[in-house]
Parts: structure tokens; sequence; C-alpha cells
């Protein structure tokens, strides 16, 4: 079985051929950080209007060179929702072109089941395990019982882990996206200053940054001269702080013990490092893609679609893409 996947969710245009069998076929990815960072975060008209230029050039890159009929594709998998929702129209839009064109199935993917099954296309994890989704746009926890089958656990009550990136990156000047940048300079500071960890000790799984990035804006205003680079690790440890206290409360609040870490923030060195020594002391399995799938690509779309066709889900032909269901909900739509 092969699939066209496409992604447009937020600023990465992806497409990709995936072999059920075989694996990725090939796979293309057009990142807009140079379009979006003297703005430091992604402006949604310029995402839609740069989808549309760049989807058929990626398409003709995609087939370059290989002898693939694009006619031999099985089905097209594309993310339905979350996301911004001009851009997802982008993508939605040509999915729906192709599908109609040669006559194929449509298979729609949450972006987050999308994430969530990027580590399978490394290793297999046995259900039921707990996953941490930290990205541009989320910071959630999920119980994952089966394929479609997510219970969530907890989620921020304001900005999204890899959105404080992004803000505390614009605030030092660094651009857009903030949290390679920051992750870099972190490992060339000190965390010197002490910020706070918002909810760190509350028993629910929720999480919160803005009072962080606050701190952050705080500290820059008073200390008026500061080494970025620890500024940058003082923020980073009290991220990751956050993140690894409430997966470890997740792990002990279910009692599970495997822990599948996804989303761009995943790619993180330090938050790997310190989850990575955190399982090992306390003996539970971790689960953290190759950094490069960790953001948005389509070959994780390509995963979960594969697996959405394979329990028979398809889309009708008049889908329109939502700005944002649920992950639990739309597990439940179509089965
Ligand atoms: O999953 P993703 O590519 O897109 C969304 O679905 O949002 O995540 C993008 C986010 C951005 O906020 C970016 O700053 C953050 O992931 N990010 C990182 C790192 N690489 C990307 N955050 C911390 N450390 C990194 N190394
Ligand atoms: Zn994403």
């Amino acid at each position: 079985m092969i699939t066209l996947a496409v992604e447009t969710s937020c600023d990465e245009t992806a497409l990709c051929l995936y072999d059920s069998k075989k694996g990725p076929i090939r796979d293309v990815l057009l990142s807009q950080a140079k379009v979006h960072s003297p703005f430091g975060g992604v402006v949604p008209e310029l995402s839609a209007r740069e989808h549309t230029r760049n989807l058929l050039p990626l398409l003709d890159l995609l087939l370059k060179d290989t002898s693939f009929d694009l006619k031999d594709i099985d089905f097209v998998s594309f993310t339905l929702t979350p996301g911004l929702i001009l851009s997802l129209v982008v993508g939605v839009s040509f999915a729906k072109g192709v599908a109609f064109t040669l006559g194929k199935p449509l298979v729609p993917v949450h972006h987050l089941e999308g994430h969530i099954y990027s580590v399978f296309l490394e290793k297999t994890v046995e259900y039921p395990f707990v996953a941490l989704i930290v990205s541009g746009g989320h910071t959630d926890l999920f119980l994952v019982e089966d394929f479609g089958r997510y219970r969530f656990l907890g989620g921020t009550l304001d900005d999204a882990a890899g959105e404080s990136y992004d803000k505390v990156a614009k605030m030092l000047g660094l651009g857009y996206p903030g949290g390679p940048v920051i992750d870099k300079l972190a490992r060339e500071g000190e965390p010197k200053y002490e910020l706070p960890r918002p909810m760190i000790f509350s028993e629910d799984l929720n999480f919160s940054f803005s009072g962080l990035k606050t701190a952050v804006m705080n500290l820059i205003r008073k200390e008026k001269t500061f080494k970025v680079e620890d500024v940058a690790s003082s923020f980073q440890e009290a991220v990751v702080d956050i993140l690894v206290s409430k997966s470890l409360k997740a792990l002990d609040k279910t009692g599970i013990k495997r822990l599948v870490v996804v989303g761009g923030v995943s790619a993180n060195s330090r938050l790997r490092e310190v989850l990575k020594e955190k399982s090992e002391e306390l003996g539970f399995e971790l689960y953290i893609p190759h950094p490069r799938l960790s953001t948005d690509n389509a070959l994780m779309i390509a995963y979960a679609g594969t697996e959405r066709f394979k329990r028979e889900i398809t889309a009708p032909m008049d889908i329109n893409p939502e700005p944002n269901i649920p992950l639990e909900e739309f597990g439940k739509l179509w089965s």
C-alpha cells in the first residue's frame, strides 16, 4: 500500500511517498522559517501563500528522477486538523485535487496523531503508553490506549512550550523559530537566574508557560546587561523541569511505564538528556523520535494515514478542514 501524504498545518510544506511494507520512498519539505523570522512568529496569511506557491513545485521535486508514477498510489493522506485554517485549506484542497484526479480515496489525519506516530516510523511501541506532545501549538499529555483511542490527561492552560521558546527568542532578538537557537545558546550559558516553574507542584497534569515568559521579560528589563546564553540556559532549565516533572507525574498516575515524547520541542537536546537520565534512574521505557521527525513532516502523516486506511477510514470529497478538532474526538470519528 502506497500513500502520498500532505502536511501544511503550520509553516512547513511537506510531502512524502510512503510504502506500508517498505517504508519511506521519498519525502520533501520546505521550511518557511526565513519568511516568518522577521516577524518573530508565523504570519498565517504568509504561511498560506507560501504553501500555495510551493506545493506543486514540491510535488515535482518529490517525483523527480524517480521511476514512481503518481497513479500508483493507493490513497492520499492529509492533515485535516488542527492548524492555521488558511494553511490547512491549501493542503486539503491540494490533497482533494490529487485524489479526485487520480480517483483515489482521501484519508484524513489529525496532526497530533501524526506526531504521536512519528516514533513508530523508527520503532513499534507497545500499548498503552503516555504521550507528551510538545510543539509550537500544543503541550498535551495523552494516554494512548490503542490506535485512535486517546485519553486527554492534561494540557497547557495558556501558551504552548514551543510558543514560549518562540516568544522568548523574539524578546532576545533571536528570530524565529526560537527553539533551536535557544537550545544551542543554552548549552553555552549557565542557568544562573532563578525563574518560576508555574504549576509544577499542582496535582493535575496541566501546564502553564505564560508566567515564565513574563518572568523572562522582567528579567531582561531589570538586568539591562546580561549574557543571552545565561538567560537562554535559565529559561530552558525551567521549561525542561516543568515538562519532565509533569511527564513523570503522568506515568505515576496512570501506572504506565512507557513514555513517548513528540512534537517540535522534543528535538530539544536538554529535554532529551534529562528524560534519558530519568528513564534509566526510574526504569521506564522512553521513546523520542529522531529530531528530524520531531518537527513537522509528512512522514508522520503518512504513517498515521496508513493506519487509518488499514481500518478502512476514508473521508468524503466534500470534507473541510477545521482549526481544532480535539484529538480524543477525532479518534472516534469515522470509526
Ligand atoms: O511540531 P512543530 O514543528 O510544529 C507545530 O506543530 O507547532 O513544532 C515547532 C515548535 C516551535 O515552537 C519551535 O521553536 C520548537 O518546536 N522547537 C524547539 C526545538 N526545535 C523546534 N524547541 C526547543 N528546542 C528545540 N531544539
Ligand atoms: Zn506539529
